[in-house]
């Protein structure tokens, strides 16, 4: 009946992560590991392996969703799973990703990054910044929100001419993204996420700012690394980009006993007599 949550407590960490760690895990030259996490026993099963930040992330558009794109992501519930998360991991650094429908004007994008922090306990939002966004940046961090801006390829512009592919691959692009960065980082974001560039243009963004970098498939001189954890567990249904180490096939695995339930049932070998609830012994007698 799954009603006991044993298993999957959130285990006690020795410490909490915190934005201050992270800077200071960066500057002796310590690298962290981040995922995403879209429920309570994923983010448990986390912070147990030490992990140190967890992401919910607009990719739950696509793969716990089934959308084509993760701008199909719905702010209310990557905020009520983002709750989920938090209880299931309450010592990590736990970031909250903007949906494509939060940051469609800079007043919502504000309400959700404040939403983020006082309901779901998040440390940190995230969101694909364009050129236009320093203002918003500058708001969100005016309010006390630490502000992560991703830059690089961003899965929201997948209908942009330059298409869902890496990105910052010549030396004119590996200037304007440095550019960006530099005035992303002006205007208060207190961490860089760079996602699809080669690991020379996230060596020159991390020259060029003081500030923790986070490569999702940019390269070894990342400080931090973040992948979708079903993508590495072989979880997901589509295939997962090049950079995406395969630790498992965990979907086959999950087929493999998928199967084996339904011709258990189809065979009566389920439910065998230790499944089933004996009669109470009867003391007394009816008249
Ligand atoms: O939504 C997401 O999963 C992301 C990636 C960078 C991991 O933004």
């Amino acid at each position: 009946m799954g009603t006991d949550n044993q298993m999957h407590a959130p285990q006690a960490t020795t410490r909490r992560i915190t934005l201050d760690l992270l800077c200071q895990m960066k500057s002796a030259g310590e690298k962290f590991a981040m995922l995403t996490a879209y429920d309570y026993p994923t983010a448990a099963l986390a912070q147990a392996a030490g992990v140190h930040a967890l992401l919910i992330g607009d990719s739950l558009a696509t793969v716990i969703l089934g959308h084509e794109s993760t701008r199909e992501a719905p702010f209310e519930l990557m905020l009520t799973l983002a709750e989920a998360v938090r209880r299931g991991a309450p010592d990590v650094f736990f970031v909250g990703d903007m949906p494509y429908e939060s940051i469609i004007d800079d007043d919502r994008a504000l309400l959700a990054a404040r939403r983020y922090r006082d309901e779901a306990g998040c440390d940190a939002v995230k969101f694909e910044a364009q050129p236009d966004h320093d203002e918003l940046i500058e708001r969100i961090a005016s309010a006390g929100i630490t502000t992560i801006a991703h830059l690089g390829l961003q899965p929201q512009q997948v209908l942009s001419p330059e298409g869902y592919r890496a990105q910052a691959r010549d030396a004119g692009s590996v200037e304007a993204l440095v550019t960006r960065a530099r005035s992303a980082v002006s205007s208060g974001a207190a961490m860089l996420l760079l996602e699809a560039i080669p690991n020379e243009a996230a060596q020159a963004v991390i020259d060029a700012v003081p500030v923790p970098v986070i490569g999702c498939g940019a390269g070894p001189a990342c400080d931090g690394h973040v992948l979708v954890t079903q993508d590495m567990l072989g979880l997901g249904a589509a295939r997962p980009p090049k950079f995406v180490p395969r630790h498992a096939e965990l979907g086959r695995a999950v087929a493999e006993v998928l199967r084996r339930y339904v011709t258990d049932i189809e065979s009566g070998r389920y439910p065998a007599p230790e499944h089933v609830y004996p009669m109470r012994a009867t003391t007394a007698k009816r008249d």
